[in-house]
């Protein structure tokens, strides 16, 4: 299915008709609207104005459009600010507040807030609650974008204090786990603690990790009430949330995730990718600056999908250039096409555009839309016609089967390795990425789970960046017969982020009888020899010094001929960061141990086998030949892929 984001509330409505009947000639089954509207809705105290918003469902409704209806609340308007000025929240690198003027202006602490959000999603609820046009909700927007997740309030501070307690319940027991008599740091009453912020250096990093565990809570509750506020009022009509990387929410997604129907993403591979890999040098970027790398698109949909272990929304969708990026490229003429194809390959459900038009006033009239602000079509709209005529040729089939690859992630690794970074040279994401990448690139299906996942799906678990290891997860790495993978930093800190003080790799030591004697981080180009089978890889950024028990097989050296890569039983340990053509080798053959079967395709073309289909995506700028013969009959394209493109076929077996 396909969808789009509109905004009625930006346009005359003499334009609804004929937006909505062009939508529908494009193809376009869902409409989201709502998630910025508050100050139209109720333009002052309790005085509901929804007539224009009845009339703009109605319209869209006529032309046999569904809804999709989102909270305001990441927009509280000016006259709510008025009357309680603690909504705002505090910025906790400067400790200002942060002003009126923009979006997501909340801080979650406010008590005040909470009750005003779930007042207007009470209100809008019992309005559309059962309205059949409807058909579903999504909460919020973006939950933790602008870096929200976090406020440095008197109300966030207090409430810290409460979360310190009852999860500490004396000070004693607190200052013994956070270690507070370093550095004289030491409390005598609850009320006494401080937020980690604005502090002469670094704060202690226990107390960083409880704030960040804290904030991480905050936002789930207050999600989870509004959750709770529409499934009461509500009669078949499904509720969701549009997230972005949880490294952006700095919330746990997956409790996050919890409540909801499904989870919907939004994807701008363009503007993200700009972000992400602001490092690599020009001729590493130039080639995907108007694609984004082929694997990351696909690195988000997996993950997203793993949230709820099940089919997701992509909420927005890039359909040109971006405005906020640091550059914002045009999408390569087949990218929005090829994007969509990978979201539906992926797991997506339904992929819905932001936005319909391109807005010309405000923050973001440089934000590309499905149409121009003269109302003209943009390139965007041949491509999604032709997806949509596409989609008309296909069955899909709704739940992947049988991925034998689990990467397991979660919000707690990446906290302890921002607020430990060890050098600048170590990124949790850029860790993980690399990994998927490679498999990827050997034509794995990759799940993402976490440490509280089921582990009996698959033959091979690969946990990049795990620094605590909960000892439910090594019970249940006990029973696998899986092989697992742990990256350097595994099982290195508690949980109440001290050393382990067996060691790292801690806990893990009782399945894997080694330890870490000293770990170092080098500058990324001054990178060492690794070697692995006869042949010279990197080691790069992170190195460990392993002591080994006899019965431990090694792997793979550093270059001063100390072990690097080793392997017990089903447990291999990567005590070193490396690069992508070790890594290549290292699962090739590892998947051929574990008869996992891969497909290794030219550079910048990928496989997403999904059932009984099998998606195939040329990145590349150029023709490109998809080598395997007789494994299907394509349904669309054929085996020579022009540049951008996709081909799709229905598998023998
Ligand atoms: C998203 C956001 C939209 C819009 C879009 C622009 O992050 O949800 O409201 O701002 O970015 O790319």
């Amino acid at each position: 299915m396909l969808g789009v984001c509109y905004y009625p509330e930006h346009w005359s409505e003499l334009l609804w008709a004929q937006d909505a009947k062009e939508m529908t000639e494009l193809g376009i089954v869902y409409v989201r609207i709502g998630e910025f509207c508050w100050s139209r809705i109720e333009p002052t105290e309790n005085q509901y104005t929804f007539q224009w918003l009845d009339r703009a469902i109605d319209t869209l409704a006529k032309a046999g459009l569904k809804i999709i209806m989102c909270t305001p609340t990441a927009t509280p308007p000016k006259w709510l600010i008025e009357k309680y000025p603690d909504i705002l929240p505090v910025d906790i690198y400067t400790g200002q507040v942060r002003a009126f003027g923009s979006r997501r202006h909340y801080d979650f602490s406010s008590k005040n807030y909470t009750k005003e959000a779930m007042r207007i999603t009470e209100v809008l609820t019992k309005r559309y609650g059962t309205n059949k046009s409807v058909v579903g909700w999504q909460t919020d927007n973006e939950i933790g974008c602008h870096d929200t997740t976090h406020s440095g309030s008197s109300n966030a501070k207090n409430a810290f204090q409460v979360w310190c307690t009852a999860k500490y319940h004396t000070i004693e027991n607190l200052n013994t786990l956070w270690g507070n008599v370093f550095w004289s740091m030491e409390y005598q009453d609850f009320k006494q603690i401080e937020l980690p912020m604005l502090a002469v250096t670094e704060t202690n990093p226990a107390h960083q990790l409880a704030y960040r565990r804290f904030s991480s809570d905050l936002v789930i509750s207050f999600h989870n009430k509004m959750v709770n506020i529409i499934k009461n009022n509500t009669v078949d009509q499904f509720v969701t949330h549009n997230f972005i990387p949880m490294s952006d929410t700095q919330t746990d997604n997956f409790l996050l995730a919890s409540n909801l129907d499904f989870v919907s993403y939004d994807n701008y591979p363009l503007g993200r990718s700009d972000l992400f890999f602001s490092t690599l040098t020009a001729k590493e970027f130039k080639p995907y600056m108007r694609t984004g790398h082929p694997d990351f698109s696909s690195y988000s949909f997996d993950q997203v999908r793993g949230l709820l272990d099940k089919n997701f929304w992509i909420m927005e969708q890039q359909p040109g250039p971006v405005n906020w990026a640091h550059h914002n490229p045009r999408p390569e003429k087949g990218m929005v096409r090829l994007w969509t194809w990978q979201a539906f390959a992926h797991g997506a459900n339904c992929v819905s555009y932001f936005r319909w038009r391109q807005v010309a006033f405000a923050q973001e009239q440089m934000h590309s839309g499905i149409k121009r602000v003269d109302n003209s079509k943009s390139i965007a709209w041949n491509e999604i016609q032709q997806v949509r005529q596409e989609i008309d040729k296909l069955l899909i089939i709704d739940e992947y089967i049988n991925i034998r690859v689990a990467i397991v992630t979660g919000t707690l690794n990446q906290w302890i390795t921002e607020i430990e970074r060890q050098g600048d040279s170590y990124n949790h994401q850029k860790v993980e990425f690399t990994y998927y990448s490679v498999l990827r690139q050997l034509g794995l299906e990759v799940d993402f789970i976490s440490v509280n996942s089921d582990l009996t799906k698959y033959d091979l678990i690969i946990a990049p960046c795990l620094p605590i290891i909960p000892d439910s997860f090594i019970t249940k790495c006990k029973k696998t017969k899986a092989h697992l993978v742990f990256g350097p930093r595994s099982g290195s800190k508690t949980d109440e982020f001290s050393l382990s003080p067996n060691l790292a790799p801690g806990p893990l030591q009782t399945l894997l009888p080694i330890q870490i004697l000293s770990i170092e981080t080098i500058r990324p180009d001054c990178s060492e020899t690794l070697s692995y089978n006869n042949k010279l890889f990197e080691s790069k950024c992170w190195r460990e010094e392993l002591s080994i028990s006899k019965e431990v097989i090694v792997v793979a050296h550093y270059h001063d001929k100390s072990p690097a890569i080793i392997r017990h039983k089903n447990i291999s340990y990567l005590s070193t960061l490396t690069c992508s053509s070790f890594l290549l080798a290292f699962f090739e053959n590892l998947c051929c141990e574990l008869d996992i079967e891969i497909l290794k395709l030219p550079k910048d073309m990928r496989i997403t086998k999904r059932n009984n289909i099998a998606f195939v995506f040329n990145y590349a700028g150029y023709e490109q030949q998809f080598p395997v013969s007789e494994i299907g009959k394509f349904l669309i394209g054929n085996e020579t892929l022009g540049p951008y493109d996709v081909a799709i076929l229905k598998l023998n077996k």
